[in-house]
């Protein structure tokens, strides 16, 4: 079906063609050496894709052939297969894949191989991404590894199905019929992941209930790790600090008392009983109402350690947020580095400190979060947004690969040049062992997973990058496109889309710098107007500040001084306002309307240059989607057109609003030639 369900393992019959024939010569039949529970994904995952891209039978064969495919791990390989194959899989990590034409015993043949089953699983994936994408597959001989360690997913599920955040429907965990009943979605959630590279998954909010750490749900836990462990995916869990009292009626949770340290290792003991292959825990601690150790008194570092320690047995690790910020901070940009850098080396060895990719939270453009790369002792794990919370959330088409990639390649010059913030996650830069990325999930139970069918593209190229963040953009954008879509000329005309609409929603929303200028709560939609949230670092007003002399947030020596977290040479980028980019200026400046803007505007005119483009740049995405409707199916098109029209008309709201609001200020005019607010 045409739904969105099978999202980019669609296995779409390949065209008649040359490619097509080759196809065929090149894999008529396939081994596989073993039979565990993950070659057997494996299996089946070949099984079901080769006949339906190739349409005809692909058979499973006991003997080397013309055009045998085998996937095997290379313990299990022939001899004479083996030593071809040696030399490149020693390269490989413990998860990594080769694949390899090559030939044995005088037939050609297709080999994917790698040190254990799981690689098998990834590069049958890789193989199958090639085919979809109708690469040659002639000549292999390719081998890869994940640069990142653990490549997560955090799901913001609530037990009772409630997503925070979540605009794809509920929660595809059904806590209700678990642990007895397995919903086939949960079998192609790991496939998936695992064709992207994804191995773990924090299965509940942030926010946390600690009923889930309760024997019974336990049990349900339990199903799913055994669901998603043939694909290489473990399960974590978000811990509620608090849990020691509410579900194990002690009377307090306090880190360095004994009855609370025996508690959770007596927690983490029946955990690992029931999944011996468990993650660890996620926590937010102290932070917009979670309990935490600060209200014993103590440090975040007791309070992860107090966790590390129970799971250390088991090789179990704590991820701790560093999402704090303090009503009474002065800037709440400042605080989670404040927080956090004093406690550096204070954490043990199973903990890692999980950042989010910007200061403030999520906006559609952010600076890096000065505290990566300013706790140098700790592992620290960067976490990303895939759920648009300030996105547009369910309606706007946003590729976010760019907005990504931006982050990772940040120079955070905390160990001089080249000390990116992939290098961070990747542990290249300060060498740790633990290394990992985190993505906030889009998936819900919408039947195609993440309600924008765009959505999907996220989910994608996060699970892509985690595994190798040197992919561009556009390839991964491609790649996804054409599995989603088909092979065609529509191709480049989405790509180009994609690209452009993680910028075109910064125009529309916050273009130069402004950020946090939505509605309290919902978070949807623009109110820089709004001054009467209960915490006023939850005002728009907080943070752009506009007066009659200009707009902005001077967080240079002159203002806050948030920009002296960062090391010298990235506050040389940002100090001065006539030189800092235009789109981080209102981040680190209060300048005046009449500012002189890189393009020779005024500040004024710039703002609403920028809206207007962000607003034609919805527009132009429409034409485009319409150009290419005679290669879409019709059901997806419809849908996507009405996205798109639904956007167009949120554009025009955040730019009338903001400019409307905005000229009310500055006592400006929008220039003439510009479209004005209705
Ligand atoms: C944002 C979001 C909350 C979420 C929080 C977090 O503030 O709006 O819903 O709980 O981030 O990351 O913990």
């Amino acid at each position: 079906a045409e739904d969105g369900y099978k999202m980019w393992l669609r296995y779409a019959p390949i065209p008649t063609s040359t490619l097509l024939q080759q196809y065929r010569r090149q894999i008529t039949g396939i081994i596989i050496y073993g039979n565990s529970p993950t070659l057997r994904a494996a299996r089946e995952e070949l099984n079901t894709a080769l006949p339906a891209m190739l349409q005809s039978p692909i058979p499973e064969i006991k003997t080397l052939r013309n055009g045998a495919l085998i996937a095997s791990p290379l313990s299990s390989l022939p001899s004479a297969l083996k030593s071809i194959a040696i030399k490149e899989v020693q390269q490989l990590d413990s998860t990594g894949y080769l694949l390899l034409s090559t030939t044995a015993n005088g037939k050609q043949i297709t080999l994917i191989t790698a040190k254990d089953d799981i690689g098998v699983l990834y590069g049958v994936f890789a193989l199958l991404r090639k085919i979809q994408t109708q690469q040659n597959i002639l000549q292999l001989k390719e081998w890869s590894s994940p640069k990142i360690k653990l490549r997560l997913l955090n799901h913001w599920d609530n037990l009772n199905r409630y997503v925070e955040r979540g605009y794809a429907g509920i929660s595809i965990w059904n806590w209700h019929t678990l642990p007895s009943y397995i919903d086939q979605r949960y079998i192609d959630y790991a496939r998936f992941n695992a064709s992207i590279g994804i191995n773990g998954t924090v299965l509940n909010n942030v926010n946390a209930n600690a009923t889930v750490l309760t024997s019974e749900w336990l049990l349900k836990v339990a199903a799913i790790a055994n669901t998603l462990r043939p694909y290489g995916i473990k399960v974590f869990l978000s811990a509620r600090f608090s849990a020691p009292i509410e579900i194990g009626h002690l009377s307090t949770a306090d880190p360095l008392n004994d009855s609370v340290r025996a508690w959770w290792q007596q927690k983490a003991k029946e955990i690992y009983q029931l999944i011996p292959d468990f993650g660890g825990f996620l926590v937010k601690a102290n932070s917009e109402g979670q309990p935490g150790p600060q209200s014993y008194h103590r440090t975040h570092a007791d309070g992860a350690n107090l966790l590390a320690d129970a799971l250390a047995p088991y090789g179990g690790i704590v991820m701790w947020r560093a999402f704090v910020y303090d009503p009474k901070a002065t800037d709440r940009f400042k605080q989670a580095y404040e927080e956090f850098t004093p406690l550096d080396g204070s954490f043990h060895s199973n903990v890692m400190v999980q950042v989010k990719n910007g200061p403030i939270d999520f906006q559609p453009r952010e600076p890096f979060s000065p505290l990566l790369g300013a706790m140098p002792k700790t592992p620290l794990l960067p976490e990303f947004q895939l759920t648009q919370e300030y996105l547009g959330q369910g309606t706007h088409l946003v590729y976010m690969s760019p907005l990504f990639r931006e982050v990772l390649q940040s120079d955070t010059y905390s160990n001089g040049p080249h000390s990116t913030v992939a290098a961070i996650a990747d542990g290249s830069l300060l060498h740790h062992q633990l290394t990992a990325i985190a993505g906030v999930s889009n998936i819900g139970n919408e039947r195609n997973w993440t309600g924008h069918p765009f959505g999907q593209a996220n989910w994608y190229a996060f699970g892509r990058l985690a595994w190798d963040h040197s992919l561009s953009s556009e390839n991964i954008g491609k790649e996804w496109i054409q599995q989603t879509f088909g092979c065609n000329q529509a191709t480049d005309t989405i790509l180009s889309m994609m690209m452009g609409s993680r910028e075109t929603l910064v125009n529309y929303m916050t273009p130069l710098g402004l950020h946090h200028i939505m509605g309290n709560g919902h978070h949807y939609g623009p109110a820089p107007w709004s001054n009467h949230a209960p915490r006023a670092d939850w005002d728009p007003v907080y943070y752009h500040r506009a007066d009659s002399n200009g707009i902005g947030f001077d967080r240079t020596a002159t203002g806050s001084g948030a920009l002296l977290q960062y090391q010298p040479a990235v506050q040389q980028l940002y100090a001065d306002s006539n030189k800092c980019e235009d789109k981080f200026l209102l981040w680190f400046h209060h300048v005046s309307w009449q500012h002189r803007m890189h393009s020779g505007r005024t500040l004024w005119q710039e703002l609403c240059f920028k809206y207007n483009e962000g607003v034609m740049g919805v527009r132009h995405m429409q034409q485009q989607w319409n150009n290419i409707k005679q290669y879409i199916n019709q059901e997806q098109f419809h849908q996507v057109s009405q996205l798109l029209a639904l956007q167009e008309q949120e554009a025009v709201w955040w730019r009338d609003a903001c400019l409307s609001y905005f000229s009310t200020i500055s006592r400006l005019a929008i220039p003439v030639g510009m479209e004005q607010p209705a």
